[in-house]
């Protein structure tokens, strides 16, 4: 059957129907719900080949992301995609298999978890959902024991590192809770622990610690924050706790550096939270956190339901969820077990490496992340004078490669970094053709018959020159646009397809 609609309206806001013409003539609207039907086909052809022009997941180097499951994963995912999560009563076995999860996490953490005791932890939609969860339960705690004390309770404060993920300042804005962050230094880009510790008041909730720097992949040091808050409350008489972040490390360190002791092994950390759909290897949809014992998760912000059936206990921010990345959680931890999982950081470990000695070899890098830390690589140039780390992101687009460039946060923010993140999918080979599709690059912006750029860009975007000068910026961009327009015909017919 072929649809045809009369749609009088403004072209901007129509889809045209180009490939799904066989089943349907006219275009649809791209901003009101369509007045009638269309076939199933029809509707598939036409969102398909809008995705089309999605980057390729696998080539997206900005993201921790997982993009690739086996196929008998993919299969479980699609089983259970029309189950609620939250229907506990009616999903028991979905229930049970969280809870597994939750426990094997815990025991990976070193909670101090007795053999016939459950670990006290969440599945959450990520890492963000986790902070929120695990912020909100020492928010309360604070509270409680200043109200106790008959202290204010109005003005709580997180000590943190200038480089925390963005879901740290919304938990604060969200919560109304004052983000304290330690400045960063040119080459140090994590929390320093004697200036965190010494920021630490009677105010402060928790200090936040991120095993995995998400600008450098860095670990910061837990075990000295530990040590040196002990002895500050100590002497305050206070009993400031720490959370881990573990956002990207969690599944990171335990399998190649097991003697790094970042986790509940530290007295002093109370909450950690790791994101499931980072290196626990699974899609987008699922993070977890744990805490150390049931006292550190007060009572009153579990909410218990029993109208879906018997009671349940909950502690989301939502409610309903899908329960696919649970099950594909599950089916990772039985799948591949400790030694998989090993092996496959391994890999990632040496694929960094690899790219790293790459970059190394041109000699025109500064190499930003550390060896130890998740498997990720951030760099930038030595000299940016002829041309930045944004044109050589732009270069880099024509091979498929999708690399984020970035500055530093405040303090650091004139140093601009390339980041690529090391995946389970990003081989070996994949990696010998970047470092190599780099060097390709970096010789023919080398070769340019002018310079593309003398500035650098800050961390608003604005240009400046290499005094430091505000240049217009339209000029500079028209300049930019000729030089990526002159530099495409220079390399057309050379095109190389990464898949
Ligand atoms: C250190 C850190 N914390 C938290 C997050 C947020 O994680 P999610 O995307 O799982 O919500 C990220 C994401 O990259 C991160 O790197």
């Amino acid at each position: 059957m072929v649809i045809t609609t009369t749609i009088a309206a403004d072209s901007n806001e129509l889809l045209h129907s180009t490939f799904a013409s066989r089943y349907v003539r006219t275009p649809v609207p791209r901003f009101k719900m369509p007045e009638r039907s269309m076939p199933k086909e029809a509707a598939y052809q036409m969102i398909n080949d809008e995705l089309m022009l999605d980057g390729n997941p696998r080539l997206n180097l900005a993201s921790f992301v997982t993009t690739w499951m086996e196929p008998e994963c993919n299969d479980l995912i699609m089983t259970s995609i029309n189950k609620n999560y939250v229907d506990m009563d009616e999903y028991p076995v979905t229930t049970e298999l969280q809870n597994r999860c939750v426990n094997m996490i815990a025991h990976l953490f070193h909670a101090p978890v007795g053999d016939d005791e459950t670990a006290i932890g969440v599945g959450t939609v990520g890492s963000s959902e986790a902070i929120m969860l695990a912020g909100l339960a020492f928010k309360r705690k604070w509270q409680n024991k200043r109200k106790a004390e008959g202290k204010t309770y109005d003005k709580p404060n997180i000590v943190t590192g200038a480089n925390v993920q963005v879901c740290w300042e919304k938990f604060a804005r969200y919560f109304e809770v004052e983000l304290k962050e330690v400045k960063l230094t040119e080459g140090y880009y994590v929390m320093d622990p004697v200036k965190a510790v010494e920021m630490v008041d009677e105010n402060t909730i928790c200090v936040a610690a991120i095993l995995g720097s998400t600008l450098t992949g860095e670990f910061e040091d837990v075990k000295l924050l530990n040590e040196l808050l002990t002895k500050k409350n100590e002497e305050t008489g206070w009993d400031t706790p720490i959370h881990v972040d573990a956002a990207s490390g969690g599944f990171i360190a335990p399998f190649v550096y097991p003697d790094l002791v970042w986790d509940f092994r530290l007295p002093l950390v109370k909450s950690i939270n790791v994101s499931g759909h980072k290196y626990g290897l699974v899609y987008a949809g699922v993070g977890w956190v744990i805490w150390r014992t049931e006292e550190d998760l007060p009572e009153e912000l579990i909410f218990h339901i029993n109208y879906l059936g018997s009671d349940q206990p909950t502690f989301t921010l939502n409610f309903s969820k899908g329960s696919s990345q649970i099950i594909a959680q599950y089916y990772q931890f039985l799948r591949l077990g400790f030694e998989g999982y090993k092996r496959i950081i391994e890999n990632c470990m040496d694929n960094t490496r690899v790219l790293k000695e790459g970059l190394e070899k041109t000699g025109r890098f500064g190499i930003v992340s550390k060896d130890v830390g998740v498997p990720l690589v951030a760099f930038s140039l030595k000299d940016s004078s002829k041309y930045t780390v944004f044109d050589m992101s732009e270069s880099l687009r024509r091979f498929g490669w999708i690399i984020p460039t970035y500055t530093m946060p405040a303090d650091a923010k004139h140093i601009a970094v390339l980041r690529v993140v090391v995946r389970e999918d990003f081989s070996r080979s994949l990696a010998e053709r970047l470092s190599s599709n780099i060097e390709q690059v970096l010789e023919e912006m080398e070769s340019l018959p002018i310079r593309t750029s003398t500035k650098s860009a800050t961390v608003s975007g604005e240009l400046e020159n290499a005094e430091g000068k505000k240049v217009d910026k339209k000029t500079e961009r028209e300049i930019q646009e000729e030089i990526i327009q002159y530099w495409r015909r220079l390399v057309d017919g050379k095109r190389i397809g990464v898949c």
